[in-house]
């Protein structure tokens, strides 16, 4: 079966002011079946956001390629739902409005109490029913992070890029919205990829983990497969000894990656400070 995402010898590299580029990612190989739920886990700044802003089209490719159900990534557009850690709501819109702005441009087409019923409709799933006509200034944190969720999901997006979207959270909203996410990613079918540092996150929601290796020329390191049956539970998932198992093998990767991070140049001593010189001022005084 031909995979629903298909990432090929994916590369990325930045100039730098001295010439030489700067290899962000390189060589990275990915394949995600359609309605799979994959995440990406990996070390700070080893490019985990460079990889899912190119699937998203946000920044460019510098190598390789990515084609989406049979068709190449180019640009931006509404057949990717992009959810990032902070979602970008306008502030004097409504959460309501907000959701509709995105309605409005795809389904142009549909009727206006077709449209509103969308809006409604993904705003209550993720639990703003009584709050949709409120602006992002007077909702939580998580409340605009569900509304991120609804703006997502109401364009019907063929895949959707989730970039630590719980990362600001607390624990309590995370495994709330972790919920919400399953639950109507498993209402829609969505085929999902998320960036997460969340070890018990990927565990909980992915159908596999993909570990990135540590940065310079990033790329897939090992693949790890969950095969809890769904839906899920929490509680079923902690009482399973795999799931140690599973935790075990995702921290040691990491653990073990952090001991081969590359070694930087030794840090150049601070100068050493000039003694001070006394001001004309001072001098009359102490002398
Ligand atoms: N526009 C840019 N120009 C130059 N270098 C960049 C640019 N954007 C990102 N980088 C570099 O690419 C590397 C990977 O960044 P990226 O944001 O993808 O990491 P990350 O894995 O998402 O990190 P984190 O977990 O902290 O979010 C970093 O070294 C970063 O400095
Ligand atoms: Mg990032």
């Amino acid at each position: 079966m031909k995979p629903f995402l298909e990432i090929s010898q994916l590369g990325k590299t930045y100039p730098t002011p001295s010439g030489k580029p700067a290899v962000i990612v390189e060589q990275f190989d990915l394949k995600i079946r359609k309605g799979e739920f994959v995440t990406l886990i990996g070390h700070s700044g080893c490019g985990k956001s460079t990889v899912l802003s190119m699937i998203a089209g946000l920044t460019d490719v510098t190598s390789g390629g990515i084609i989406l159900s049979g068709r190449e990534v180019v640009g931006s557009g509404p057949d990717r739902g992009v959810v990032f850690q902070a979602p970008c709501l306008l502030p004097w819109f409504t959460a309501f409005e907000n959701v509709m702005l995105g309605i409005d441009q795809v389904y142009y087409t549909a009727a206006r109490e077709e449209r509103r019923q969308i809006a409604e409709y993904y705003l209550t799933v993720v639990g703003l029913a009584d709050a949709m006509h409120k602006r992002p200034a007077e909702l939580s944190q998580g409340m605009r992070q569900r509304c991120g969720i609804a703006r997502a999901f109401a364009l019907s997006p063929k895949m959707l890029l989730l970039d630590e979207p719980f990362g600001m959270l607390d624990s309590l909203t995370r495994y709330e919205l972790q919920e919400v996410l399953l639950d109507l990613w498993q209402k829609d079918q969505k085929t999902a990829l998320m960036v997460t540092h969340d070890v018990d996150e990927a565990l909980f929601l992915s159908d596999r983990v993909v570990m990135m290796t540590n940065g310079p020329a990033a790329t897939v390191g090992e693949i790890l497969e969950i095969k809890f049956p769904r839906p899920r539970s929490r509680k079923q998932l902690l009482e399973d000894p795999f799931y140690y198992e599973l935790r075990a093998q995702l921290i040691g990767f990491l653990e073990e990656r952090s001991h081969h991070r590359p070694v930087h140049a030794a840090a150049t001593p601070p100068p050493a400070v000039p003694p001070r010189r006394r001001n004309f001022l001072s001098s009359l005084v102490h002398a």
